[in-house]
């Protein structure tokens, strides 16, 4: 019936270059989602205490890898003032780690033992830059009187611009992009600049947070923002351009966390993310863009292989679970619906 008319799309297997796992318990339940459409993902060193070495990062790996064996984890790790740069060097030789994230300090979810100015790190990048090991960045200054929404801007041009100048071979990676100034600040860059684009960015203004009431679980960091900046973001994400790509930045917490005075920033948007991709390729006829986006332009950034299975789509309702696993993790669109279905097979 509908199912012989619905549109089917088949891209080569996606990866994801921004995750976050977690550990334990709560990484059992959401790394199936993941693992399920994509093949390999960046993940994340912000556990509690980060991953700052390369044998936590081994450990850490293997412990992924137990739960999904098919799932290969490309591993990160934590920079902070104990990084040196003989940890750089044993991470460049290391097949499994492929960057370095920066954090600035208090800038986000478990950013406490970030950096302060990114100065303060020059050695580090100076090896980075050298071994050809990726940084990658949460873009935003952390001033405390500077108003949340000009956080992005206030990075790329106090922060980031300086330390692009100074190590112009330096692979950098401007994570989970928000702003028209983001944009058109990677497109303008050469190939070692690149950024991530998140589901939520292209789907959010800064109104979700306020629909009706406040939306903790529409709570990210960096914030999304007026409709000006998400629109820029959606061209670029569609744009094909070889800067862009898919990074989701699934970020999951317990709803206690989440539904709470102070409840934490990052949406778990595994189980819909590739979902709501092709839904927002699909809506701006760009749909022939997506392969490019999610899983084309990451590994030649990253120097991999491309995948060479396939994996399809199909152009139908679905409806997203109001709440997941017995961790009590409440999912992107919960109790919604996305209008594109990833194929089982
Ligand atoms: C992320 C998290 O929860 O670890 N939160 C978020 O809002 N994106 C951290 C991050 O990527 O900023
Ligand atoms: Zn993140």
């Amino acid at each position: 019936m509908s199912n012989q008319t619905s549109p089917k799309l088949t891209i080569l297997q996606p990866d994801d270059w921004h995750l976050h796992l977690r550990d334990g318990a709560i990484m059992r339940t959401v790394l199936p989602f993941t693992a399920k459409v994509f093949r390999r993902a960046i993940v994340m060193p912000n556990l509690t205490p980060p991953i700052i070495t390369v044998p936590q990062c081994r450990n850490y790996r293997d412990r992924i890898i137990n739960v999904v064996p098919e799932f290969e984890p490309l591993m990160t790790l934590y920079l902070n003032n104990t990084t040196s740069t003989q940890i750089i060097k044993e991470a460049a030789q290391c097949d499994f780690i492929h960057g370095v994230k920066l954090y600035p300090k208090g800038a986000t979810t478990h950013s406490d033992d970030g950096i302060r100015k990114v100065e303060e790190i020059y050695k580090i990048l100076e090896a980075m830059e050298h071994h050809d090991l990726p940084l990658l960045v949460h873009g935003e200054s952390i001033e405390p009187t500077l108003d949340v929404f000009d956080r992005e801007k206030h990075f790329i041009e106090h922060s980031l611009i300086p330390m692009r100048k100074r190590f112009p071979a330096l692979r950098i990676v401007l994570e989970h992009i928000t702003t028209r100034e983001a944009v058109h600040y990677v497109q303008d860059s050469d190939a070692n600049t690149a950024a991530t684009i998140t589901p939520h960015h292209l789907l959010y203004t800064r109104n979700a947070l306020f629909d009706g009431g406040i939306r903790p679980h529409h709570y990210c960091l960096p914030l999304p923002q007026r409709e000006i900046h998400r629109a820029a973001v959606v061209e670029a994400a569609c744009s094909g351009d070889a800067h862009f790509f898919l990074g989701t930045d699934s970020a999951p917490h317990m709803r206690r966390d989440k539904e709470n005075s102070c409840g934490c920033a990052g949406i778990f948007n595994a189980p819909v993310a590739l979902n709501v991709y092709a839904q927002i390729f699909d809506e701006n006829d760009k749909l022939d863009q997506l392969e490019q986006f999610a899983s084309i332009n990451g590994p030649h950034f990253y120097k991999l292989p491309t995948n060479t299975k396939h994996i399809s789509l199909i152009k139908e309702q679905v409806s997203v679970a109001d709440c997941i696993g017995d961790e009590e993790i409440v999912p992107m669109l919960a109790g919604s619906t996305v209008t594109w279905r990833v194929c089982d097979e």
